[in-house]
């Protein structure tokens, strides 16, 4: 099994979706010793942000590609084949003002491209994706589940769910250490129950 594994926290050591991640990952190797992990961290190493030269050359093999713009093209596209050749991404996803990090969406930047994960067809857009799994190791200071009065600001898993289901992956599940900023000077409640869910997660 290839597994993917993102962090996206500016928090380093100190992040809660990082110790989530990893938690998930742990859980993984545990049930498929001989998984390959490739780990990617787009807050110690951002990626460049998508200009135009670079979103028409997506995709496209490194001699197609001008030279002023290679060594950018050349860092996105290795982002797409660590998508490409996963069975499983793991991607840790903190809530920063609502949404995801600015890093993690240069991520996705990277990842919408026609003809390799979606195709538009007779029907309109279609997913390339489906035979992969999404774990989102999610942080959030607050409460956003259904029901609750901040429900509709939630744009972080659910622009993660978005996304990825636009690419045809469909096994999708978020591990969700929430409410982590109840109260001032406690960075970690909900930490422990997202460990357990972690840790219950089936592999099959
Ligand atoms: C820059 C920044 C913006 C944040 N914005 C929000 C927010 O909009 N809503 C929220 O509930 N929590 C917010 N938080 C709190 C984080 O979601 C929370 O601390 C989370 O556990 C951080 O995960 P991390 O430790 O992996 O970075 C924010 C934290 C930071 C650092």
């Amino acid at each position: 099994m290839n597994v993917l594994h993102v962090d996206s926290s500016i928090l380093g050591e100190n992040s809660v979706s990082r110790a989530v991640s990893a938690a998930v990952v742990a859980r993984l190797r545990a049930s498929h010793p001989d998984s390959r992990v490739t780990y990617r961290d787009v807050a110690a190493d951002p990626l460049p942000y998508l200009t135009a030269p670079l979103a028409f050359t997506l995709g496209k093999p490194a001699d197609q590609v001008p030279a002023a713009i290679s060594a950018d093209a050349a860092a996105l596209r290795a982002v797409l084949e660590e998508v490409l050749a996963a069975d499983v991404i793991v991607v840790g996803a903190p809530m920063y003002n609502f949404g995801i990090p600015s890093q993690l969406k240069t991520w996705l930047d990277a990842l919408a491209v026609v003809g390799v994960t979606f195709r538009y067809s007779s029907t309109g857009a279609e997913g390339l994706l489906g035979s992969k799994r999404l774990v989102i190791a999610s942080s959030q200071g607050g409460f956003y589940r259904a029901g609750t009065p901040t429900a509709g600001f939630e744009h972080q898993e659910s622009h993660l769910r978005s996304f990825f289901a636009f690419l045809g992956v469909k096994n999708i599940q978020a591990v969700r250490a929430e409410g982590t900023k109840v109260s001032a000077g406690a960075d970690d409640h909900g930490l422990p129950v997202a460990l357990q869910q972690a840790a219950a997660l089936s592999f099959a």
